[in-house]
């Protein structure tokens, strides 16, 4: 890489193989952004050509209209890298946490004849055209196969974190109405076996799920309802290995992908089969600038967007050959990425800064050991990635020699929308980067007006946004106007980030100005959680508010007006087990505090702003002129000093 003051750029050597790699891109894509993504989706295979590239009826919009596509046969035997040379290359390598466990591997024949038998199985199960499809699985080479068969039979797959808790399994069954929940015996998390059936179990009381396909992987004991259950390898004995792909429109659903929503009640955003398989290619390929010899790691899991478009359809769409590892990243030592990057001689690198951070911590004596001369890019996703993260990231793994991408995007919009191309860059710590080539962004104040470099607004994206963006809240309308289209009117996507740009449009992430923390890279809204907490018999209110980490980026630290007579050590632990079975583990909080009572304005809501200000210990809490307990606030201080 090339220094030039505070920016970085691609040597000759890689700009010379890079894919895409002059700046000319962006003026072509700019001039008619429809255009250049009609020119796009003309790079993959459609049954049918679309009527119309792009139309708008705000607050929904679009695109491909009229066109016939199928992501499976884009995977497989349409694959733009031509079947014939991608039928035997490596799809999928799979390795399991356990050290003396055995890898698989997938050519992307052998692959496509596990989707065809398992889509037979589930057409035999009566799934149809647009019947969704629960998914709660670990990171298994099942989960891939189970998400592309329901592609391929044109049903909605909603896949759920398989560290989420039963409880959150439920509600989104709940919404989605799955009728077939597939899942699996166990998995192997640092160094234990977690039960997922019996979660499962759980989890599908009081839905309509009638169907549950089991997969064997870890061998624990569990229990099958007779009628209900059925083992993956028995349903799958007697199948086919052929099958014809259902021919999809355009905009048919692909996938509902929940994410946090500011009640309780998380949002399943909508996303269409033709335009979001048209970014998941493009982003891909030009991105991480993927070749047919790259070894790809995404380390992100199935469970989140990351993991839909950057572990399973990306990678598949352009031919490539993807890594999936099952375990903890440091487990059973904290070395165990590295050896994984060094194992496959990975070339393509994806994680989330908080993994960055951890290694970080661990120290470099971890990476020595291995070779990680393989790399060609690193990428990283998810929050803002800081300074120091980003220097030790590039220097220490990437040796100065590879690019190092930030990439910003949402579980809404799909696949990445913001970030430097690697043969072009330029690379700047902390800025994540130029919009990718035929989208619009910009930054507004509170009267939309647009922000001049260096001064922070509303990151927003304009028409006509990006092929892979949502198409909705499933069965919420109002709640996809509201959260999407309101703040600026319905043209406007507000992306609930707000950010600013330098003086070459580079983009600065600054954060989230709603209530959504990332821990650890996961999105949890405020809301989410106090509901969870709120449970409790005895906790009459809550307000949860991130805090800084080290590690983690943010933490959830809880405030509980708590009534009954308990020890408050009790209590404390109570709240946290609370969050854990509603939840799940990823969002434990940090600390909680019993107080008397939450900052409120006249009107009753909770000034959560002010409590992060106690919590930081500043000394300006800001305008306080609508709260309407002033009191509390010394009494606050003095539980957080406790
Ligand atoms: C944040 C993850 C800074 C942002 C793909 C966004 C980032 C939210 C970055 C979406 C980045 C994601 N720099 N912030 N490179 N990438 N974010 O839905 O606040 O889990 O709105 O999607 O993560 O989180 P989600």
């Amino acid at each position: 890489m090339i220094k030039k003051g505070n920016l970085y750029f691609p040597g000759k050597e890689f700009k010379k193989k890079a894919l895409v790699k002059s700046a000319a891109i962006y003026k072509e894509a700019a001039k008619n952004p429809i255009r250049f993504w009609e020119k796009l989706a003309k790079g993959l295979f459609w049954y049918k050509k679309w009527k119309k590239v792009f139309s708008h009826q705000p607050p929904y919009f679009h695109w491909f209209s009229g066109g016939k596509i199928n992501i499976t046969a884009d995977i497989f035997e349409e694959n733009r890298a031509g079947w014939e040379n991608v039928k035997n290359r490596v799809a999928l390598i799979w390795e399991p946490e356990p050290l003396e466990g055995r890898e698989r591997v997938f050519t992307y024949y052998q692959l496509l004849r596990e989707v065809n038998r398992f889509a037979n199985a589930l057409l035999k199960l009566g799934v149809k055209k647009g019947d969704r499809v629960g998914i709660y699985l670990p990171m298994i080479p099942e989960v891939i196969v189970s998400m592309l068969a329901c592609a391929r039979i044109g049903a909605v797959h909603s896949v759920v974190f398989s560290a989420f808790s039963p409880n959150a399994l439920r509600i989104r069954l709940q919404d989605t109405e799955a009728k077939v929940l597939i899942t699996a015996d166990g998995y192997y998390r640092r160094g234990k076996v977690i039960n997922l059936k019996k979660q499962a179990d759980e989890g599908v009381k009081g839905t309509k799920v009638r169907k549950m396909v089991v997969v064997k992987r870890a061998a624990n004991k569990v229990e099958m309802k007779k009628g209900r259950d059925l083992w993956w390898s028995d349903i799958i004995e007697k199948e086919s290995e052929k099958m014809q792909p259902r021919i999809m429109d355009a905009e048919d659903v692909l996938f509902i992908l929940y994410t946090s929503g500011s009640t309780g009640k998380p949002k399943g955003t909508v996303h269409a089969c033709g335009g979001y398989t048209v970014q998941a290619y493009w982003t891909t390929r030009w991105i991480f600038d993927l070749k047919p010899d790259d070894i790809f790691w995404s380390t992100a899991d199935i469970g989140w967007i990351t993991g839909h478009t950057y572990s399973c359809y990306g990678p598949l769409l352009n031919g490539a050959s993807f890594i999936m590892f099952e375990g903890a990243p440091d487990w059973p030592s904290p070395d165990r990425w590295a050896q994984v990057i060094e194992k496959y001689g990975v070339t393509t690198f994806y994680t989330a800064p908080t993994a960055v951070r951890m290694f970080e911590k661990y120290g470099k004596k971890y990476l020595k050991k291995h070779k990680l001369d393989t790399l060609q890019i690193l990428a990283s996703v998810g929050e803002p990635i800081d300074a120091a993260a980003w220097h030790w990231y590039f220097k220490n793994v990437g040796k100065e020699r590879c690019p190092l991408l930030d990439t910003w995007w949402q579980t809404e919009t799909g696949g990445i929308l913001i970030t430097s191309l690697p043969g072009i860059g330029p690379f700047k710590p902390t800025f994540t980067g130029l919009p990718f080539p035929g989208t619009r962004f910009d930054i507004l104040d509170e009267k939309g007006k647009s922000c001049p470099p260096g001064k922070q607004g509303s990151l927003v994206l304009l028409p006509p946004f990006a092929p892979g963006l949502l198409r909705g809240v499933y069965k919420n309308p109002e709640k996809y106007k509201k959260t999407y289209w309101s703040q600026y009117g319905e043209r406007i996507y507000f992306t609930s980030d707000s950010a600013y740009k330098d003086r070459r449009g580079l983009i600065r992430i600054v954060g989230r100005m709603d209530d959504v923390i990332k821990v650890a890279g996961h999105r949890i809204t405020t809301g989410e959680l106090e509901s969870a907490v709120n449970t409790h018999p005895e906790i009459t209110e809550s307000a949860v508010v991130g805090k800084k980490d080290e590690i983690k980026g943010e933490v959830p630290v809880v405030f509980v007006v708590y009534k009954g007579n308990k020890a408050s050590e009790v209590v404390k632990k109570e709240v946290v087990l609370q969050v854990r079975k509603q939840i799940g583990p990823i969002a434990l909080p940090k600390e909680v505090y019993l107080v008397e009572d939450l900052p409120k304005t006249r009107s009753g809501k909770i000034m959560r702003r002010i409590l992060k200000k106690l919590l930081t210990g500043e000394k300006d809490l800001g305008d306080t002129s609508t709260l309407a307990n002033p009191e509390t606030i010394k009494k606050i201080k003095a539980v957080i000093k406790r």
